[in-house]
């Protein structure tokens, strides 16, 4: 049987659904081509916005029809956040689902499709086994196929409860994995030609895991073990909370060349009420403070953030001091997004809602200030030399993509390098997201 996994969401989605597709593909089952040509359709969903979630209910109505005009038999799983979340919401409004598995639960998956075909159950709701945690120790140890730049989830769950965020409701308690594993998982990843990882997690600073020596080891001295292996070219490490970004961390960045000098430290606003509200337990001082720290180990250290705007609450006053923080701390990249009330969580319920328009209205202030700070950032590169590690072939010939040790996208036309190779690249253009260059 032929199968296909969409997936929503962040970069640890992406991770699972990776690990779901080699379990599967051990199983016994093959990759699909489309939608079409599937008989088993995995969703790995997400629940972060409303946006988000309402995304798999018009995949799901899509598949119906698909069903409806065929005469073959598919099989439906739902996995990932939404699963976890609104699993028994997803069973009402598409009953036609046959699996529903959380993200804890991903390991089950070929069990479960195995199990489906047998019996024909369906609309099945595995429990929520959110306190389990073993889903890594469970899922196959055989890879498929890697990329060049890719994840391994080291740290999962989260204990921040930060107001407006399902994520502790999607991914259960903080949990970190052992040193051992995680090295083990790297090494398979460089056998199989990756040259850079990035290691995942929630609250990634909050990386406490077991060490060979039954100790807690910490994210900086993971990351000084990781550096050491042969074969591995790049690291780095995503989501940062800022209240968890210590001294130890900046000066391995300043110690360990294979650390990318840039850090995805999201603020989300620039009030200190805002932040209070949000449950972020950080002041604006304090998120200054930690920017200074970290250039002052690496004057070169880009900086990306993700920021809401809109929060419950949100003054015109407080949305000018977001406005103010931008300019004082200059983002090389950023993500920021309308906030959008998520159901079970306490910004849903507070006072104070923001209506849309002024959402959107501030939305737009905040990604102009954004998107010129990125163009500023990237053409301060041109005539400047950069270091690219190129991960695949470009849309014409001769064109190479791969990205600078900054993050930024690089697209070199004179395609004498190859997928892999860490080349020295000369800027000579900023498009919108990206850059150009010539091998130099
Ligand atoms: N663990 C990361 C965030 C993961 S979610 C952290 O603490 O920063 C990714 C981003 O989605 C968040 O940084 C936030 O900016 C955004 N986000 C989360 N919940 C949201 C909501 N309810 N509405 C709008 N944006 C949200
Ligand atoms: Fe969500 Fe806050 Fe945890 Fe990030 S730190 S995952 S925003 S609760
Ligand atoms: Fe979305 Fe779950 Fe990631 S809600 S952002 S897929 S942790």
């Amino acid at each position: 049987m032929r199968f296909i996994i969409k997936s929503y969401g962040c970069q640890m989605n992406s991770y699972d659904s990776q690990r779901m597709e080699d379990s599967l593909l051990k199983a016994g089952y093959r990759r699909a081509n489309s939608l079409e040509d599937a008989r088993l359709i995995v969703f790995n969903t997400c629940c972060i916005r409303e946006k988000a979630s309402e995304k798999l209910f018009s995949d799901l109505g899509r598949v119906r029809a698909l069903m409806d005009k065929s005469s073959e038999k598919f099989l439906i799983a739902v996995t990932g956040c939404v699963a976890q979340f609104q699993g028994q919401e997803v069973l009402k409004r598409a009953p036609w689902v046959n699996i529903i598995l959380g993200p804890q639960d991903i390991h089950q998956i070929a069990a479960k499709v195995d199990e489906s075909m047998k019996k024909h159950v369906s609309g099945k709701l595995t429990a929520a086994a959110l306190g389990a945690q073993d889903k890594f120790k469970r899922l196959s140890k055989q890879f498929f196929r890697r990329n060049i730049a890719e994840f391994i989830t080291i740290q999962e769950g989260c204990d921040n409860f930060c107001t407006y965020c399902v994520v502790p409701y999607a991914r259960g308690r903080e949990f970190s994995r052992d040193v051992a594993e995680i090295i083990q998982e790297a090494e398979r990843l460089i056998l199989l030609g990756s040259k850079e990882i990035t290691l995942l997690g929630q609250n990634v600073n909050a990386y406490a895991g077991k060490g060979p020596d039954g100790e807690k080891c910490d994210l900086a001295s993971l990351l000084e073990k990781l550096a050491q292996l042969k074969g591995l070219k790049r690291l780095r490490y995503v989501t940062s909370h800022p209240r968890y970004v210590d001294e130890k961390i900046a000066e391995a960045h300043k110690k360990n060349d294979i650390l990318a000098p840039s850090l995805h430290l999201p603020i989300q606003a620039g009030s200190n009420r805002v932040l209070e509200r949000m449950n972020r337990k950080y002041t604006v001082e304090e998120y200054l403070k930690c920017v200074q720290m970290l250039r002052k180990h690496r004057p070169d250290m880009a900086l990306s953030s993700d920021f809401i705007v809109g929060f419950p609450g949100e003054t015109d006053e407080d949305f000018q001091q977001t406005i103010e923080l931008v300019e004082k701390v200059k983002f090389s990249q950023a993500y920021s997004f309308r906030y959008s009330p998520r159901p079970n969580t306490a910004a849903a319920t507070m006072a104070d809602q923001i209506p849309d328009s002024v959402k959107t209205k501030r939305l737009k202030i905040l990604q102009d200030i954004l998107n010129k700070q990125q163009n500023e950032f990237n053409r301060s590169f041109v005539g400047k030399r950069l270091n690219v590690l190129f991960t695949k072939n470009g849309r014409h010939k001769n064109q190479m993509t791969g990205r600078s040790e900054y993050a930024q996208a690089v697209t070199v036309c004179d395609g004498v390098v190859s997928v892999g190779d860490i080349v020295e690249v000369e800027v000579t253009e900023t498009l919108a997201h990206s850059l150009i260059g010539r091998i130099a």
